[in-house]
């Protein structure tokens, strides 16, 4: 298994995977393929997302693929907070293809992730999940994070934050 960029020449698996979370909302969303106007023009607006651009703080986007090239998952790395990310979104996102879960790749991608959070001297990086997320709640745990408080959103759903000590 590998972490790779998203290039044109993971279009057909990108939209393969898309296609496998049916409504529900892309998590990470810098994944999503709505509203963009073929893949040359999700990879653009990506690359632009990434260099931070408004209320986009840079970022960096990887598949977790393996030996047959199918993408598991994939994770979303702000580089660093703002107000929002600090509360609720935190520095990492991640998310799994729904037939490949529960099969550790959660646990995978955000220990590969981390390792990029090192190369970018990110040595306190914070991962947040919803309160009723009981699988990503494990996963950050199985990554050394230690609980901080609560953030309650204004429609009333709590985030749990966790702070990862990557030295
Ligand atoms: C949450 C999510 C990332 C978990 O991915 P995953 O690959 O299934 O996670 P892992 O296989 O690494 O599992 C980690 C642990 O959580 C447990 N787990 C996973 N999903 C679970 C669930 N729905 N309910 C209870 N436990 C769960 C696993 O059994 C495992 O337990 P263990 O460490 O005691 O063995 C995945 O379900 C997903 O993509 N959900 C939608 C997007 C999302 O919620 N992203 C996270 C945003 S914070």
């Amino acid at each position: 298994m590998r972490l790779v960029r998203p290039t044109l020449e993971w279009e057909k698996e990108h939209q393969d995977y898309v296609a496998e979370w049916g409504p529900s909302r892309m998590v990470p969303s810098s994944f999503s393929l709505a509203e963009h106007n073929g893949y040359q023009d999700y990879l653009t607006a990506l690359a632009t997302r990434e260099k931070g651009n408004g209320h986009w703080l840079p970022s960096s986007n990887y598949f977790l693929v393996n030996e047959e090239n199918r993408i598991l998952a994939m994770v979303d790395i702000r580089h660093d907070l703002n107000e929002f990310l600090l509360n609720v979104g935190g520095h990492i996102g991640y998310g799994v293809r729904p037939t490949e879960r529960k099969k550790g790749y959660a646990t995978r991608i955000l220990a590969e992730a981390l390792k990029k959070c090192k190369e970018l001297n990110m040595d306190r990086v914070l991962v947040t999940c919803d309160e009723e997320n009981i699988g990503s709640a494990k996963v950050i745990l199985n990554n050394g994070g230690v609980e901080d408080t609560s953030f309650t959103e204004e429609n009333d759903n709590v985030k749990r934050r966790f702070w990862i000590e990557n030295k």
